[in-house]
């Protein structure tokens, strides 16, 4: 797999393009983004390493496999992050879970961070969720503090991401995985993604920024 992928499944795109209707009010935006978590965990997990081990069924002995450091730490940036791990702690129930919040200056664009609450990432897989790839300045400022602890793989899961955004995060940080639901145009000058779905956290939440 390159490092960045973009999931080609139809149910996904079909619930991705249902998100960005303006049509689509908090409440099915919320379950959707939840759906869409849940659908994106094989994709995101499908690089993890497994040890294989013997294991004793009702009838037989065989040789299975378990995950190698167990199930990948979940790490949201809030606020909108918050929308997928809900859906990804429906699949991957026993994962700890961190938080970064960050907020954007909407001068600058660069990201300000406001709140760090990690669990051990040390030799951890770390899933960094947050439903938008735009500038690429909140997924660089989340990866550059989850490096620091030295986990054994960062990937990252976003719903939609821009060129702009992949180009920034995968510059800074060349062994990331980013994983997206749908790759946008660009950006707007104000940092939104184009066509995007508009502001997720807003929309998640029901509030104006
Ligand atoms: N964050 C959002 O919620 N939407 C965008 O288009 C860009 C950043």
């Amino acid at each position: 797999m390159s490092v960045f992928s973009v999931i080609g499944h139809p149910v996904l795109a079909a619930w991705t393009d249902r998100l960005r209707s303006i049509e689509t009010e908090t409440e099915e935006f919320r379950r959707l983004l939840n759906q869409i978590g849940q659908l994106m965990v094989p994709s995101v997990t499908e690089h993890l390493p497994t040890t294989d081990i013997e294991i004793r069924t009702p009838l037989a002995d065989t040789t299975g496999r378990q995950l190698d450091g167990g199930t990948p730490v979940v790490v949201s940036v809030l606020r909108a992050g918050n929308g997928l791990l809900d859906g990804v702690l429906k699949v991957l129930s026993d994962a700890d879970v961190g938080f970064i919040g960050l907020v954007r200056d909407h001068d600058t664009l660069e990201a300000i961070e406001y709140l760090v609450n990690l669990p051990t990432l040390s030799n951890r897989h770390v899933i960094v969720v947050d439903p938008m790839l735009a500038t690429g300045h909140s997924a660089v400022a989340a990866v550059d503090r989850i490096a620091r602890e030295e986990p054994a793989s960062i990937t990252l899961m976003c719903v939609v991401a821009a060129p702009e955004g992949v180009r920034h995060l995968t510059s800074h940080h060349p062994r990331v995985r980013v994983v997206a639901a749908a790759l946008d145009d660009g950006l707007n000058d104000s940092g939104y993604i184009l066509p995007g779905l508009g502001d997720a956290g807003d929309r998640l939440y029901g509030t104006q920024s």
